[in-house]
């Protein structure tokens, strides 16, 4: 038993090691490598990783539809992939809107998933008002 832990035990501990040894060791190789998240969310700019990582751990920040779409729609709505109807082609999604009684309507399509479209369009923990915003700004509706 003690030796199938220490088998166990001595990979983590290299392990470990190898990261202590792999850290960067001045405060200016520190400053460095945090460069890019710092700058972006101090001056307040658009902070897309800090989004993520806010949305992620629970952080309840609302998610924009740009974000929403090149996260999640864009793999499909962009190309018209699976016969998507493409970002900005008002035209195919008006059509779908009057089939399906208005903005709402598609938003519940999307909601539930209908044939190759997931439910949700892949964004799990998007509300219904964020893939809203989403779908507004795909379709121009
Ligand atoms: C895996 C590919 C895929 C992804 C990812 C995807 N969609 Fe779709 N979506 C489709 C396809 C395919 C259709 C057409 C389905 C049909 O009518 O057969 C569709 C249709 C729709 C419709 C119209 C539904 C209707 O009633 O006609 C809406 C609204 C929509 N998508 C929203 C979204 C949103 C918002 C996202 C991102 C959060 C998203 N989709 C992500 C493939 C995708």
């Amino acid at each position: 038993m003690n030796l199938i832990k220490n088998m166990l035990a001595a990979p983590a501990v290299v392990l470990a090691l190898w990261a202590v040894s792999a850290q960067a060791t001045t405060n200016d190789e520190i400053a460095k490598r945090l460069e890019p998240v710092g700058q972006v969310c101090v001056q307040g700019k658009e902070c897309k990783g800090m989004e993520v990582t806010a949305s992620a751990s629970g952080g309840g920040g609302a998610k924009t539809p740009d974000d929403i779409i090149a996260k999640h729609c864009n793999a499909c709505h962009a190309t018209g992939l699976l016969g998507a109807p493409k970002i900005g082609d008002a035209a195919a999604w008006k059509a779908r809107a009057d089939h399906q009684g208005g903005l709402d309507g598609i938003l519940a399509k999307a909601i539930t998933g209908v044939n190759a479209m997931p439910p949700k369009g892949t964004c799990a923990d998007c509300s219904d008002e964020e893939l809203k915003g989403a779908i507004k700004k795909m379709s121009g509706l």
